[in-house]
């Protein structure tokens, strides 16, 4: 009986497949590496002793999907698969959808033939649009300023449509905040193809001397030293919080939402601060103007995963901090 992991090679997965592995579960990951490295796996090994089960499959394809199914029992699906680069998503829409849609939809068919019926789902704090801080599982969703955000809005449409269907179905939609850091061993972590997108592994790549310097984008935003400010989730957090709704999927059917943060806003400069001064290293950085589609302030209600779940973000932007450069540093170019 194992926990299938759709893209549980990329960065979230990875760190969710420790936490499984070493909660005593058996893993499935199921991954077609667009985004990721099968390095991974000798990765997780290391870490846990153990080595998941690894099959190289494109979650679109049907038949590919059905196959792991066939060749292993599956009691639960984390969906982490899918393309997550909102710039890339503007200029490829169709690509987006077609894989992030794709992928849900066939995994949930070949569920049903299964008899499986444990689904989490990877959503994002992107389905809330530029609603007002702290965001609340019903706060208003919609609005997304992207393709990306839409692929989440989408699917998380389509699992509420889908468990109003079938009664016996176990959903859990996971609205992740903003996912930084690495697991302390410095293994694994996240390796972004190209120039990140995101503010942590631009800091680190800068921080390693990969790049001259950051680009703070804006700080003529109305919070408190002018810079955007986000709800940063430390990674082992986060994969803690797959177990927690692993675990409530168990034990309950219907379709529940939880938002995966810390309740609490950090703003760039205070990033940018923080890891200097945790890890001793100079982060080179310039202001620059907004990024278009940025909103000033995005921070989660963290109090329905805490009553609900019994989780709680532990780990401190220190934490995060320290993590990050451990990875970063141990692995200049990744895997
Ligand atoms: P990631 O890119 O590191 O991991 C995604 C994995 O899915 C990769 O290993 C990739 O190779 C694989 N994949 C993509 N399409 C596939 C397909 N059709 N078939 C098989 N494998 C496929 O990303 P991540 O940061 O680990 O994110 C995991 C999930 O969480 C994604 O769905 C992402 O949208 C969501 N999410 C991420 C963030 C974030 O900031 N990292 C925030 C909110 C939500
Ligand atoms: C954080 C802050 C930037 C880079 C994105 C997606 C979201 C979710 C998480 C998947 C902002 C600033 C950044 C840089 C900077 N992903 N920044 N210089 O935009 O909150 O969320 O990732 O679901 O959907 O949109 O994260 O890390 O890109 O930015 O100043 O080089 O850092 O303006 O204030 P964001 P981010």
């Amino acid at each position: 009986m194992s926990i299938l992991l759709s893209g549980g090679a990329g960065y979230i997965g990875s760190h969710t497949a420790v936490a499984l592995l070493q909660a005593g579960q058996d893993v499935v990951i199921a991954d077609n590496f667009c985004n990721s490295s099968p390095k991974v796996l000798d990765r997780i090994e290391a870490i846990t002793g153990k080595r998941p089960a690894l099959i190289d499959a494109d979650l679109c394809d049907r038949e590919a999907a059905d196959a792991i199914f066939r060749s292993h029992t599956i009691t639960g699906v984390v969906h982490f698969a899918g393309l997550k680069a909102v710039g890339e998503s503007v200029q490829k829409p169709l690509l987006y959808y077609r894989n992030n849609l794709d992928s849900a939809l066939t995994l949930l068919e070949v569920m049903q033939a299964h008899g499986c019926r444990q689904f989490v789902f990877s959503s994002s704090a992107t389905v809330y649009g530029d609603q007002p801080a702290p965001l609340h599982e019903d706060s208003p969703t919609g609005g997304c300023s992207n393709p990306y955000g839409w692929t989440k809005f989408m699917i998380e449409q389509i699992l509420l449509s889908a468990c109003a269907a079938d009664p016996a179905l176990s959903v859990v939609l996971l609205r992740y905040f903003n996912p930084v850091g690495a697991h302390e061993s410095g293994l694994i972590g996240e390796n972004p193809n190209g120039i990140p997108n995101n503010l942590m592994p631009y800091i680190t790549q800068v921080a390693v001397g990969r790049r001259e310097k950051l680009t703070i984008f804006g700080n003529d935003y109305p919070t408190p030293d002018g810079t955007g400010v986000r709800d940063y989730i430390h990674v082992v957090d986060l994969a803690n919080g797959h177990l927690a709704a692993l675990n409530y999927c168990a034990a309950h059917t219907g379709c529940e939402i939880f938002n995966l943060g810390t309740g609490h806003g950090v703003s760039v400069l205070e990033m940018v601060e923080t890891f200097e001064s945790v890890n001793h290293v100079a982060v080179p950085h310039v202001i620059g103007p907004r990024r278009a589609g940025d909103l000033a302030t995005v921070y989660a209600s963290a109090e329905k995963a805490e009553r609900m779940l019994g989780w709680k973000a532990e780990k401190t932007l220190a934490d995060m901090c320290r993590d990050s450069w451990n990875w970063q540093s141990k692995n200049p170019n990744g895997y």
